[in-house]
């Protein structure tokens, strides 16, 4: 089973990265034959969709604008599982997650076609310092729908109260301790 990670935190050892591990690391129960990759964007030269429309051509294979988001993009179309996380800044996902996000217009084709291969799943990892899971809601509502309408099975964690972005040390509720077990087992199910 092939599982990638893309980290949409600035912090590669902080709360996003720690809660979208819990996730990864239940997926290696009972089955050691798990790869997984991780990509923290943060660290990644790229760009953010250049708006050229060349994946709108019957020709192309995907985003066509190459840089190092290129292979992220590749491993997302050979990978049977995608944990994406971020962090909420003022409100939504962070820049670095958006200009990832929109790159996600690359899988779509001409007419709307999907490129992405049907019968994967997806886990979306979420922190916040505001401590109710429900509170940015609607923004979720937003990433999970754009990764349902790229035909993947999304199912979202909240990891809420982080505040003082304490790095790698903060307790998680038990609650979302359990729902990121949960999750993982669910990705490989
Ligand atoms: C620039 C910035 C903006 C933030 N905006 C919000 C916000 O709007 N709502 C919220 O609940 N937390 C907000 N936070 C808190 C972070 O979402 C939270 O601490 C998160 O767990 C940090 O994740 P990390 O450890 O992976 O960096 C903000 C933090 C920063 C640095």
């Amino acid at each position: 089973m092939r599982v990638l990670l893309v980290n949409g935190s600035p912090r590669n050892n902080g709360n996003t990265i720690r809660l979208m591990n819990m996730v990864a690391e239940a997926t290696k129960t009972a089955d050691t034959n798990v790869e997984i990759s991780t990509y923290h964007l943060n660290d990644m030269d790229f760009k953010g969709c250049q708006g050229c429309l060349s994946c709108k051509k019957e020709s192309a294979t995907g985003c066509m604008f190459k840089d190092d988001l290129t292979a992220t993009l590749a491993e997302m179309v050979k990978a049977d599982a995608v944990i994406v996380g971020f962090p909420v800044y003022m409100g939504h996902v962070t820049g670095q997650y958006k200009s990832f996000w929109d790159r996600l217009y690359g899988f779509i084709g001409p007419e709307g076609t999907n490129r992405l291969p049907a019968g994967k799943k997806a886990v979306i990892a979420v922190t916040q310092g505001v401590k109710e899971p429900g509170h940015y809601q609607e923004m979720i509502d937003l990433v999970e729908g754009s990764m349902g309408r790229r035909g993947l099975d999304v199912k979202t964690v909240v990891a809420g109260g982080t505040k003082g972005l304490a790095t790698g040390d903060i307790r998680f509720e038990s609650e979302t301790e359990s729902r990121a077990h949960q999750l993982g087992q669910w990705l490989k199910e």
